[in-house]
């Protein structure tokens, strides 16, 4: 093992030699010293790690994953899985995420940089046992010290690099559904949304715009004229957003397929033939997007749609999934034919059901193709959790290069660390259930741990029907999260807001509003959290260091002012909450509506009726608002409201830019720093600006302790 020391505060354990995974680009300085010496470290055929936790102790990270905030207690496989029924004893989701922080007496963070199985086991098979079990002798070991965990999550962003920034456009609301067939369902589901005047950013289009779910191709039939139907949809003020497989079908006479083919773009099988796998299409070969030219050649197909006007994409199907392969068809086929005849028992009977339904994602079909890293052929089973990571990465390279300097929407089913630079995540097929909204919940800050800000989960669940309560309950859980899409399966019940009742539709028409008058917050703290290295949603116990708080699994704090306590129970109509300090409560049915409730520090049950969701504003914090629009291009920055909760003093930077493209890295947007200080009941405001802001007012409704409201309008200077 090898020593080096990055910073002040990481240090990296490199043990045998580790292929280079290009997720971190520190080296770092070979040192005889390692100040972090936490785990136990053996190594016999595996690496192992163990770590004796103390009752306290807490686990926070592990991004895309099962069960609470706290990890303790659970079984993680670091392993990308085609799994879509995430129950809770499911060890591996679609993203692989090898990051966490012990917090307790000692607080530190430790990231497992290494493609392969990685086996975190948090305390499952002795209660305080951490072992973390990589299935290899190569790997890079980072620890990173740190006060608070908090502080350990920046130093990792850090280390990790500068992350995704989506469109502004990409914080509005998103419709989807598998499938809307053709243009004629697309056009129903657009002209839904603005008769019933519904705010929306987006319709996606799922596999059946493709032709034969071919991969960049669009079906003549169903889409005839593609480039003016992206422009007859943009006129109406929404965007259409393509998926794209990670299989390319094999067809005599495809481009991309005999391109690929030609150039050997494609994995190969142990016999150095392209690898035959089967997905939507039927058999595909898949890319290899470890081989940088062939990673910049499918990056560069996209242009084709780009150039049709596309302006986003989400990445699917690339753990990679695989519904069978030649294998594992023949093998279940040959089980059949010997059963054929059999008297089958208990055990040949779920020994013949074993093989069927094992088929699909094997592990044996994993280890028998190859990537071209470097020149070598490299087993893709030792780098499985990276593939869908350097799909993202191919598109976002390619977008890059068609277009520098322009925002694009992307977002991938499959991840791992890292992946964060190329684009967001969306957390696969969940279930229209409300165990799954609570999940959704958990999952958002250890996602925003590892570097995925640009997150969120298929609103209303994906499979299964979703009914109009929990449609309504969802909503007003994702009117938070970056990424707020309604997606569903085919076959399940419509739940497009229109597809309920009236009464229910009204209530989901006023939440998506609402959420389009908190994206000037939400975008400025999304902003402000990508560039600080910071998390956008945070456990309480990150901002709070009472007892109870760290206890909280079902409330989150949403950027610096707000916190959050959604409703995720079937019928309920009221729930506990905890507050770590006097806050101010917003119970938004009507967002125009304000009225404010502070409520003491300590344990209360709110009501919440289902029109209601509950906002808390915190102590000395500024919420900024804007009015709703049809969609984010046509919102009006000139005027904004802020709201807040001053018993002393407080600040807040309002930030802003163009939404659209990469200046803001040069500089190129707006903040304006508001001051409020409360003195002898009176109330001084200050306002300092840099850069030039769009908003030219700002009304204010700020709450004191005893919840009077003191309102003040001003007008920005420059614009005086
Ligand atoms: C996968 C995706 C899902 C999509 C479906 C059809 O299951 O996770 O979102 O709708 O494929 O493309």
């Amino acid at each position: 093992m090898k020593t080096f020391k990055i910073s002040e505060k990481i240090y990296k354990y490199r043990f045998g030699a580790p292929r280079p995974t290009e997720i971190i680009a520190d080296i770092g300085e070979e040192t005889t010293k390692a100040e972090i010496d936490y785990f136990h470290i053996a190594a016999g055929e595996k690496l192992k790690l163990t770590f004796k936790m103390e009752p306290e102790d807490m686990i926070w990270g592990l991004g895309e994953n099962q069960r609470g905030m706290n990890k303790r207690g659970g079984l993680y496989i670091s392993y990308c899985s085609d799994d879509p029924n995430h129950t809770p004893d499911k060890k591996s989701l679609y993203g692989a995420h090898n990051f966490m922080i012990i917090d307790g007496e000692v607080k530190f963070g430790v990231f497992i940089d290494y493609p392969g199985q990685v086996v975190f086991d948090i305390g499952n098979d002795h209660k305080d046992i951490i072992e973390i079990i990589i299935d290899t002798l190569d790997a890079d070991v980072y620890m990173i010290q740190g006060d608070q965990p908090r502080e350990i999550v920046h130093e990792f962003l850090k280390l990790i690099g500068d992350g995704y920034a989506p469109p502004k456009w990409a914080f509005g609301y998103q419709q989807s559904r598998w499938s809307y067939p053709d243009q004629k369902a697309i056009d129903e589901v657009a002209d839904a949304f603005i008769q019933h005047d519904i705010p929306c950013d987006a319709i996606y289009l799922d596999i059946d715009y493709m032709e034969d779910f071919k991969d960049f191709t669009i079906s003549k039939e169903r889409f005839p004229n593609f480039k003016d139907y992206v422009s007859t949809m943009k006129e109406k003020g929404l965007r259409l957003v393509p998926i794209i497989d990670a299989g390319v079908k094999i067809e005599n006479g495809y481009r991309i397929y005999e391109e690929g083919v030609e150039k050997g773009y494609f994995c190969l099988d142990e016999d150095g033939k392209p690898f035959v796998a089967a997905v939507w299409p039927g058999k595909v070969h898949f890319p290899d997007f470890f081989n940088p030219e062939a990673r910049r050649w499918f990056g560069l197909k996209y242009k084709d749609m780009i150039e049709c006007g596309i302006e986003g994409f989400w990445n699917d199907m690339n753990e990679p999934a695989i519904f069978y392969s030649n294998r594992g068809l023949e093998k279940a086929i040959e089980k059949a034919k010997t059963s054929e005849n059999e008297n089958l028992d208990i055990y040949t009977f779920f020994d013949l059901k074993d093989v069927f339904e094992h088929m699909s994602n094997a592990v044996e079909d994993y280890q028998s193709f190859y990537h071209n890293i470097n020149g070598k052929l490299v087993n893709h089973n030792m780098v499985h959790n990276l593939y869908g990571c350097n799909m993202t990465r191919a598109a976002a390279e390619g977008f890059r290069e068609i277009h520098p300097n322009k925002r694009f929407l992307l977002f991938s089913r499959a991840s791992s660390i890292g992946m964060h630079r190329y684009g967001g995540i969306w957390t696969g097929d969940n279930h229209s259930w409300w165990e799954h909204l609570l999940l959704n919940l958990k999952m958002m800050p250890s996602l925003n741990m590892c570097g995925f800000l640009y997150a969120g989960a298929d609103t209303g669940g994906f499979s299964g029907d979703c009914n109009a309560q929990l449609m309504i309950r969802w909503l007003q859980m994702s009117l938070f999260t970056p990424l707020l899409r309604n997606h569903s399966a085919m076959g399940t019940r419509r739940q497009e807001p229109y597809a309920y009742d009236q009464e229910s539709m009204g209530i989901m028409r006023e939440m998506i509003r609402l959420r389009y008058a908190l994206v000037p917050y939400l975008y400025s703290e999304y902003m402000k959290a990508l560039m600080a290295k910071d998390i956008f949603f945070a456990p309480l116990a990150f901002a709070y260091q009472d007892r109870m708080s760290k206890r909280v699994e079902d409330q989150l704090l949403v950027g610096e002012s707000l916190m959050i306590a959604p409703i995720y129970q079937e019928n309920a109509v009221g729930r506990y909450v905890w507050l770590p300090e006097d806050m101010v409560l917003w119970r938004v049915d009507c967002y125009q509506q304000r009225e404010f409730k502070v409520m003491r520090m300590g344990h209360h049950y709110m009501d919440v009726p289902l029109n209601q969701v509950p906002i808390f504003i915190r102590k000395n914090r500024l919420l900024v608002l804007g009015n709703h629009g049809p969609n984010i291009d046509r919102l009006d920055p000139s005027e904004v409201f802020v709201i807040g909760f001053v018993e002393d003093q407080t600040s807040y930077v309002y930030y802003d830019d163009d939404g659209e493209t990469y200046g803001y890295r040069e500089g190129m947007y707006s903040k304006i720093f508001m001051d409020i200080h409360r003195k002898n009941g009176n109330l001084d405001i200050q306002i300092r600006v840099i850069g030039r802001p769009a908003t030219k007012k700002i009304h204010f409704d700020i709450v004191d302790m005893q919840g009077n409201v003191t309102q003040r309008t001003m007008v920005l200077e420059s614009s005086k």
